[in-house]
Parts: C-alpha cells; structure tokens; sequence
C-alpha cells in the first residue's frame, strides 16, 4: 500500500517540480543588491569582515526557491547588518566553478557562515527563511568565537605534554594550573598541526576552538596543554578516556576530551570538564577560570553581598559575562572555627563544577542578618500597590528557615531577594558532602535562567519536588534597544514572582503552622488518655516536615536565537516579546492567556502574580480560576480534557463526547466481528489440516 502510493507520487515528481519551477517567477533584485562574489573578489571581500554566503546554481529549483528570500533578507538586513559586520552574499557556482570546489561544495544551495580566515560552519536549518536567516546572523555576528578573526597568524599557545610531563603535573608539579586536551592521533605536536583524525569528525573544528582558549587563557594565568592519546595509551585509559586510544565502531563520534589540573596540590587537583562535548571556547574558558577560582575559595565581604539583590540586568549588551551568579559562601566564626571545618571546600570544588554560573568564596561572620535585611527589602518592592493590603515580612518564617549554627554556607543569587542558609546544626551535617551537595542542588538554577530549544528538558525536570512551574519571559536581543527592553521585562517578571514569593511563603508558614498545632492536640490527647510515656515521647520527637515546595522557576527565551522552539514544542499560537508563558512542570501542560483570557504578559505584574497564585495555591487566588491550559505537542491542539470541550462548547460539547463515544463503541464491534471471523477461519484451517491429516491416515 505505502509502497504504491510512493510511486505515485515518484511519478508525479518531475510535474510538481515543473510546477514550482513556473511559479517562482524572476524577482527584480533590490536598489544596491550585490554581483555575486567571485574567485578573484573573494578572498578580498571575506577578509572585511563575517560574511554568510549562498553557493547556488541558477538552474537548481530550491536555489530559484530561495533567490526572492535572499534578496529581501539582504534588503532588510543590509543596515544591522553593517553594524554587526556580517554581510549576505552569494556564489555563483556555475560561474566560478572553481571557487566552488576549493570552497568543496557538493550540492545546491549551500548556505555557509565565514570569517576572513574562511569558512566556519554551515546554516543547517531545513527552512530557510528571512526569518531564520537574519536570527542566524544575528547569533553567529555575537558569537566570540567567529569574531576572532586574526587567527591564521596567531600560534596556539598550547604545550605539547607527553604522558610523564602529565602526570607531573598531577603530582602536584604544577605551579599554575593546566587546562588539558585529549586527541585520538599520536600526531598532533602542536596543536594546530594538519593531522588526518580517525573517526573524529568533530576534531579539526576543535582545534580551533582549542586555539582560542589557549590565547583567552593566557591572561587568566592558567596554560593549556594537549596529550595524544595514541601515544599514551596507559594515561588515556586511566583517565576513562579509552575511546580515544583505539577505534571501537565505524562512527566519527570520537570526540577530544578536556580536563583542568589545579596547581601545587597532591590530590583531589584533577577535574574533568562535565558538559557533554562543545566547541565553543566559551564554555572551557568559563570552566577553567571559574573552577580555578573557587579552589582558593576567596574572601567575599558583606558589602559585596549587600548589592546581590540589586544585579539583574540579565543580558548584558556585549560580552558573555550575565548577571546570573549564584555564590555559595561559607561562613564562620573566626573564634570556634577549627582548621578541619575548611576541609570540606577542598571536596566541594569537583561537585561544583558541574554547575555553571556558581561561585565558592569564605568569610569570617555570620550572615543571618545581611539575609534578613535582603529579605525585608522585598517588601519595599511588593508592596507598591497602594490599593492592595499591605504585605509583611513574616519574622517567625524567617527564624524558622534560617536555625544553624556556624560554620555553615549561605546561597545568594544575583538579583534574588530571598537567600538560603544550610541547616547546619552540628559538625554531622557540615561534613556530609552529600547532604550539601543535595542542598546546593536545589537552588542551583539562576534566579532567571536562558531557556533554549536544547535545554529546555533539563529544566523541566529540574528539582520537581520543590518547583512547580517554569515562567518564561520572552525576550529579544537583536539590538542594544531590544536588551535594554529585555531586561525591563525581565524586572517585571521578577517583580511579579516576588510578590508571589510572599504568597508562597506565606501559604508555607499557614501549613507549618497546622502541623504543629496538630502535634499539640496529639500530645494533650495521648497525655489526657494516660498513654504511656514512649508514645507521648515518640510522638514529640516527631520532626514537622519541612514544608518549601510551590517554588517558580524563571527562564527567558530569546526569540531573535530561537526561532522554532514554539513549533518544536507544540506551542500553538502567536508569541512576541513581553509575553510570558508558564510550563506545569509536572504534567507538560502550558499556560499563555490569565484568568480573564487575556495574553499572559509581565506588562501586568499583578495578574502575572494571580496567575502564579491561581496555578499553585488556589485557595489564595483573588479570582477563581479559569485559566486554561494547553498540552505541549497535543494533536488536538487544545486543552486534553473532556470536561473542557463541554465547558467551551456546552450542549455541543455533549454532542462531540456522544459521537466520540459512539465512534469507540463501533469500532470496538467491528474489531470483535473481526477477531468472529479470525477464530472461524483459524479454526476452519486447523479442521482443514487434520482433515488432509485424517485422510492421509485413512489412505495409509
Ligand atoms: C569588521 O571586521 C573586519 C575584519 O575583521 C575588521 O577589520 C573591521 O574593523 C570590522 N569593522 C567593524 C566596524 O567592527
Ligand atoms: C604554587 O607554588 C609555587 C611555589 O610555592 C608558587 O610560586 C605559586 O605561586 C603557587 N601557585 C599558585 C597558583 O598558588
Ligand atoms: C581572608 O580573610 C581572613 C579573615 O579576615 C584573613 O585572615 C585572610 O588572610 C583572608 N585571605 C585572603 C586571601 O585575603
Ligand atoms: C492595584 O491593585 C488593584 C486591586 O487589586 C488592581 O485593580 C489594580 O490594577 C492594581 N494596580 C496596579 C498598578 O497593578
């Protein structure tokens, strides 16, 4: 059946080509649009700055396709464009069929991405479209790693480290730290040698990235250093590395390993980087510097705290460095603290590097009050309502949540109001590496945290326990205009989660409080009941649950980088910036319009705020709930629920169920006539076999 309906539709191939060929018609090219580049102006053009290029052919169709799209993108780009320094151009390939094989293009059209030392990556999104094309240059003309563009005549500054020189350095030998690359050749001496790598398709493009974190490094102090693997098959396998060492399948998915090894230490000074691979320089530069950093576990000082809640421009204009730091602190008191009380940082900094953004750092004082101050300047913020009843920093919660001792760590977050102190009633819990961990764990997300098409997964599973919803701002960063606006956007949302904050915390404090009265009640009544004394005691040693669940987690998303995250995601609808949508984390159901219907947006903190109210702790909701949600990716493209099409649709909705039902009903009848048939016909088989059976038997 599939089969045949597939040459019927090979058989109408050549037409439906034909067709489109007709109607895409020659479009008059814009004022001003280009000659294409050719093999004499190439070279000389790349070198003005990033260029994306289209290798086409005048006769392919999809190039005729994309040739009116091209020159409206051009048109419409051609300013911001100069701004950034990235340019749309184009190759003829049937005209400069040599430039076309040098560059190795295989087929039409090809869009590509190059920077004056050639080419960098290819555009590998199916549709292309002025959209997409314009996100894509917006993104790569920000990204570092094709603005350097000096490279073909900067060394890398990366030692070539035999094994023994290795493990020097892990013997403590080290006097600075080394940041090491591990390579599946035994040829690669420097580390921008043209090497042939054995299935490692990703290799070559490494070493460039590679290059460009030896240079950034130098002036963080740390040196970088790569080892072959093939050379050093004992250290490599060691190491867990022994995919590198030999080839094992026939894919190209070997991939160069990195690790840092922290100076003038004799153990627990090797840390590998946990991300899954990458090739951006970013992610081993921010590794490696932030890694080094905590392992001295600097001094912070209180003033430094005191501006925390204040940082919350979350996009800066230019560079990579976000507001978005978590720091963990430990705190102590210089008069009991004992030497052995520090050990634990020493364990603290392997664990920690695997979470982005947080920053390790000491100091000699407590710091219950600077939280409480933090924490009562929020209500300067919230209530800035005048006609609502005002809101009250709750002292009693605050005592409750914060009983320890010293030392113990606290957890700021940029831009956060409320902070976090470790329960640490003993020296039992300040050396349980576990319990810490599991603690820093639960506060280890940004206060607001970039959400993209690839990690949007991790955050909806992150810490479900404790979060219940994921609230996303939509932002746009395509100008310095669009950040600023962001970040206003960014304020509101988090203006709008504070105040539910206090809501929260308030609603904690209420079911906190009936437990405890509910423990009084059941000790006066076993006590009145004369029941023996262990039961009273067991029933007073009973710990009130601590109760800190409902959280928000916040995210932006970034629609000028993400273009198809809605359709990814099965988010129906138009979304445009200042919208937010909130994700139930627990059951994939998303939220885009309030309780009125009106579109979710963090222009209305308020309702914003009723929103997170109505989802979570509806007995305190201002208005009764009506929000509606959707599934994410549901094929009805509505809300998954009978009652729901009933609601909408009243007496119709009746309808719809009773067909529905009706269409099940009939269904499953045929299904049963159908396994009727089934068990006659195998049963008329079964008699037909024994009856050739009978008969032979009869003839023998
Ligand atoms: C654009 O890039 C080129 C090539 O690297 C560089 O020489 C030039 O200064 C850049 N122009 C601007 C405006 O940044
Ligand atoms: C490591 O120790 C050496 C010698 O004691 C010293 O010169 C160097 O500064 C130390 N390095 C670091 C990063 O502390
Ligand atoms: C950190 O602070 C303590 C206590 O004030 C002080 O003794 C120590 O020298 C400081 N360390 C650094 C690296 O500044
Ligand atoms: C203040 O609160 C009132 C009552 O809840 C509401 O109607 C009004 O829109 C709010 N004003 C602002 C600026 O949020």
């Amino acid at each position: 059946m599939t089969t045949h309906l597939k040459r019927h539709l090979l058989a109408f191939l050549p037409f439906i080509s034909l067709l489109v060929t007709l109607t895409v018609t020659a479009v008059e090219p814009p004022k001003g649009f280009p000659e294409p580049l050719n093999t004499k102006n190439f070279k000389e053009e790349l070198s003005k700055g990033l260029h994306i290029i289209d290798f086409y052919s005048p006769y392919c169709p999809h190039c005729k396709h994309l040739a009116p799209v091209w020159m409206e993108t051009w048109e419409e780009f051609k300013d911001e464009g100069k701004k950034l320094n990235i340019t749309f151009s184009q190759v003829n390939c049937i005209e400069s069929a040599d430039l076309c094989s040098d560059e190795n293009i295989a087929f039409f059209p090809d869009v590509r991405l190059y920077n004056p030392s050639g080419y960098l990556k290819s555009f590998t999104e199916r549709l292309k479209t002025k959209e997409s094309l314009i996100a894509f240059a917006r993104k790569e003309s920000m990204d570092p790693d094709n603005l350097d563009i000096d490279l073909g005549s900067v060394l890398s500054q990366s030692q070539h480290l035999e094994g023994f020189d290795f493990i020097k350095l892990i013997a403590g030998k080290a006097d600075r730290p080394y940041l090491v690359s591990f390579w599946p050749t035994k040829n690669l001496k420097d580390s921008d040698d043209s090497v042939n790598f054995e299935n490692c398709d990703k290799c070559h493009e490494f070493q460039r990235t590679w290059k460009i974190v030896s240079r950034q490094l130098i002036s963080e102090d740390i040196k970088t250093g790569h080892v072959n693997c093939e050379s050093n098959p004992t250290l490599c396998e060691e190491l867990g590395f022994s995919d590198l060492v030999k080839i094992t399948n026939h894919r190209g998915d070997r991939e160069p390993k990195v690790a840092l090894v922290l100076p003038n230490k004799t153990s627990n000074n090797l840390i590998d980087y946990p991300k899954g691979f990458s090739v951006k320089s970013k992610d081993y530069v921010d590794f490696a510097r932030r890694t080094f950093a905590n392992s001295k576990f600097p001094n912070i000082t209180r003033e430094d705290l005191i501006t925390v809640n204040r940082r919350i421009d979350f996009l800066k204009e230019k560079g990579p460095s976000y507001n978005n730091d978590i720091h963990l602190v430990f705190s102590y008191d210089p008069e009991t603290v004992v030497t052995e009380d520090f050990d634990i940082l020493e364990y603290l900094i392997e664990p920690l590097s695997k979470i982005p953004n947080i920053y390790l750092h000491q100091i000699d004082k407590n710091l219950i009050d600077l939280s409480h101050d933090i924490l009562e300047s929020m209500y300067e913020k919230i209530n800035y309502n005048t006609s609502e009843a005002q809101k009250n920093f709750n002292e009693e919660y605050f005592t409750m949540n914060t009983v320890t001792q010293l030392p113990t760590f606290f957890l700021f977050r940029d831009g956060d109001y409320v902070s976090h102190v470790y329960p640490g009633y003993s020296t039992t819990e300040m050396r349980n590496i576990k319990e810490i961990m599991r603690w820093v764990q639960k506060y280890s997300n940004p206060l607001a945290t970039e959400i993209t098409s690839s990690n949007l997964r991790e955050w909806m599973s992150f810490q479900t326990e404790s979060y219940s919803n994921l609230a996303i701002q939509l932002v746009s960063t395509g100008s310095d205009k669009q950040i600023k606006g962001s970040n206003t956007l960014i304020r509101k949302l988090l203006l709008a989660s504070f105040d539910y904050e206090h809501v929260r915390m308030e609603d904690n404090f209420e079911q906190i409080n009936d437990k405890r009265t509910n423990k009084a009640d059941s000790i006066k009544l076993l006590k009145e009941k004369k029941a023996p004394a262990d039961k009273v005691v067991d029933k007073m040693r009973e710990e009130i649950p601590h109760i800190d669940n409902n959280k928000l987690l916040l995210g932006y998303l970034d629609v000028s980088k993400e273009r198809n995250f809605f359709r990814r995601f099965g988010i129906i609808g138009d979304h445009k910036v200042g919208d937010v949508i909130i994700i139930d984390k627990s059951n994939n159901f998303y939220y885009t319009k309030d309780n009125f219907g009106n579109t979710l947006t963090s222009n209305e903190p308020l309702l914003l705020r009723e929103a997170f109210v109505s989802l979570n702790i509806p007995s305190k909701a201002l208005y009764s709930s009506k929000m509606k949600g959707r599934l994410m990716n549901s094929p009805f493209h509505n809300a998954f629920s009978f009652l729901d099409i009933v609601h909408q649709n009243g007496i119709y909705g009746y309808l719809c169920i009773i067909i529905l039902i009706i269409m099940i009903l009939k269904s499953l009848s045929l299904y049963k006539k159908y396994k009727i048939r089934k068990h006659y016909r195998s049963k008329r088989n079964a008699v037909g076999i024994l009856g050739n059976a009978e008969k032979k038997k009869n003839q023998d």
